[in-house]
């Protein structure tokens, strides 16, 4: 690839040649002309006198990656998410992600408003790559109420976020739930959920502790799929009954996924994302010495689980792939090595999604080139209120592109990774298909494996009102 980035800040204009461009619903190539942060025009031998020429032949061309779900510089239990704003959104663009959707967490007995200025005060004017906020609301009463509509009009943050887990921390109870819900739809919102029963777990948990079963194995052994099976069907019939758009974020496992294929029956529309590891690795890692690197919640499940949400991917069922990257460094995981209760719940992922699903999906077979970019890009920026300025390549679309070399090959290893962990989880993998250069808002944020743009470029990205139908 032939590509000059010797130009000074009076640039403003690039043009992309004979790339072969994917989109959730095409594929031809064309060249690409970008005029400042957008696309300008698109088709066969563009004649422009561009700033800057990249000549993407032989390389494909995706909408920059969307990943809905991360949590960076986050207070949680007993310490914070080893990336902030800046080192976790850097490595997100150097894996073709260019923008992420990150949670603020409401403290019990506080208001959203304070949450959002704590959050602020870390992400604001750190961010490499574009983000945004899904609000997590812990503590839903009268108060909480009267904020939803400032949050959907005002500050562009359109989905609220809920933990039916994590008893005596996030956890809501279904009161809570139905009375967010009503508001929320009233608004043109969408309410998101963390669907794990999170009394059946707390039980568990206090019965294995009681045991003596301290080991990574009992964080698995304590959030069986039932409690996600119940709790995600739970979910299901309460937006079915408010009317209010529902997501289910991290779905891992066959019973979730049928109840929501059972709420398909009543012609209910509930959206599932997924997170990359569920599809991967399974709970046999929880054996392992190091089984802390992967204890999050839920947590990994079987191989007749992967095999049922590849399926669902391919049956429109699940629509997002995402990550829920909450990365802690061994010292950190270190917290839970004589109780799995202590460990910090979470794992490093943000870097990789792109690539991985890539390789696993596309060039294994298992995910057509139209579907990855519909899970991994487009389908974020619709059911969050974005599209088509994200999650496309199309005429007046943000110029948010990964030009991506689908036969190079490389090994994941936290030795070169860009994330502030100091391992990976998928340390040793071989995986086909290599992020070349990175666009952001018309900006080369990465090209051959560097960053070009500082801390500050990120923009918080308010999103449109929206109505789970995509
Ligand atoms: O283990 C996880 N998933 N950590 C982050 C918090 C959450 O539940 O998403
Ligand atoms: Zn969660
Ligand atoms: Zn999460």
């Amino acid at each position: 690839m032939n590509s000059q980035h010797n130009r000074s800040q009076s640039q403003t204009s690039i043009l992309i040649n004979n790339g072969r461009i994917i989109t959730a619903d095409a594929d031809y190539t064309a060249d690409i002309y970008i005029e400042g942060e957008i696309i300008k025009a698109i088709g066969k031998d563009l004649q422009y006198n561009a700033d800057e020429t990249i000549d993407a032949s032989g390389m494909l061309i995706f909408p920059g990656g969307i990943d809905p779900h991360v949590h960076l510089d986050m207070p949680f239990m007993g310490t914070y998410s080893s990336d902030n704003y800046e080192t976790g959104t850097r490595a997100a663009l150097f894996g073709g992600t260019t923008m992420v959707i990150d949670f603020i967490l409401q403290k019990q007995g506080n208001s959203l408003q304070s949450a959002l200025d704590d959050w602020n005060s870390r992400a604001t004017g750190n961010c490499v790559g574009d983000y945004s906020f899904h609000m997590a609301v812990t503590d839903f009463n009268e108060e909480t109420k009267k904020e939803i509509r400032h949050f959907v009009e005002e500050e562009g943050i359109t989905s609220f976020k809920t933990f039916m887990a994590y008893k005596g921390a996030l956890m809501i109870d279904d009161r809570q739930m139905i009375g967010l819900m009503e508001e929320v739809k009233q608004q043109g919102g969408l309410v998101t959920v963390h669907a794990t029963n999170g009394d059946m777990i707390d039980y568990l948990i206090a019965k294995h502790r009681a045991e003596g079963k301290l080991s990574p194995l009992y964080h698995y052994l304590s959030q069986p799929e039932v409690t996600e099976a119940e709790a995600s069907e739970r979910f299901a019939d309460m937006a079915n009954y408010t009317g209010c758009p529902g997501y289910i974020v991290h779905l891992t496992c066959e019973g979730a996924l049928n109840a929501v294929r059972n709420a398909t029956r009543r012609n209910q529309n509930v959206l599932v994302e997924t997170c990359i590891q569920y599809l991967l690795v399974d709970a046999s890692l929880y054996e392992r010495e190091d089984g802390a690197k992967w204890v999050m919640s839920p947590p990994l499940r079987e191989k007749k689980d992967q095999e049922t949400l590849w399926a669902g991917i391919n049956q429109g069922l699940v629509k997002v792939v995402a990550t829920d990257h909450c990365p802690f460094k061994w010292e950190q995981k270190l917290m839970g090595k004589d109780d799995f209760s202590k460990i910090p719940n979470g794992h490093p992922a943000i870097e990789h999604r792109m690539e991985l699903l890539y390789s696993e999906g596309v060039h294994k077979g298992r995910i057509s080139l139209n579907k990855y970019v519909e899970v991994a890009c487009t389908n974020p920026a619709k059911i969050f209120g974005m599209f088509p300025r994200k999650g496309s390549i199309g005429i007046d679309s943000d110029a948010d592109i990964v030009i991506f070399d689908p036969n190079a090959k490389h090994t994941i290893s936290s030795s070169s990774h860009h994330m502030n962990v100091d391992y990976s989880a998928y340390e040793g993998w071989e995986v086909t298909g290599k992020v070349k250069t990175v666009l952001l808002r018309g900006k080369v944020a990465i090209n051959e494996n560097k960053c070009i743009l500082d801390k500050g470029y990120g923009q918080f990205i308010k999103r449109n009102k929206v109505n789970g139908v995509i």
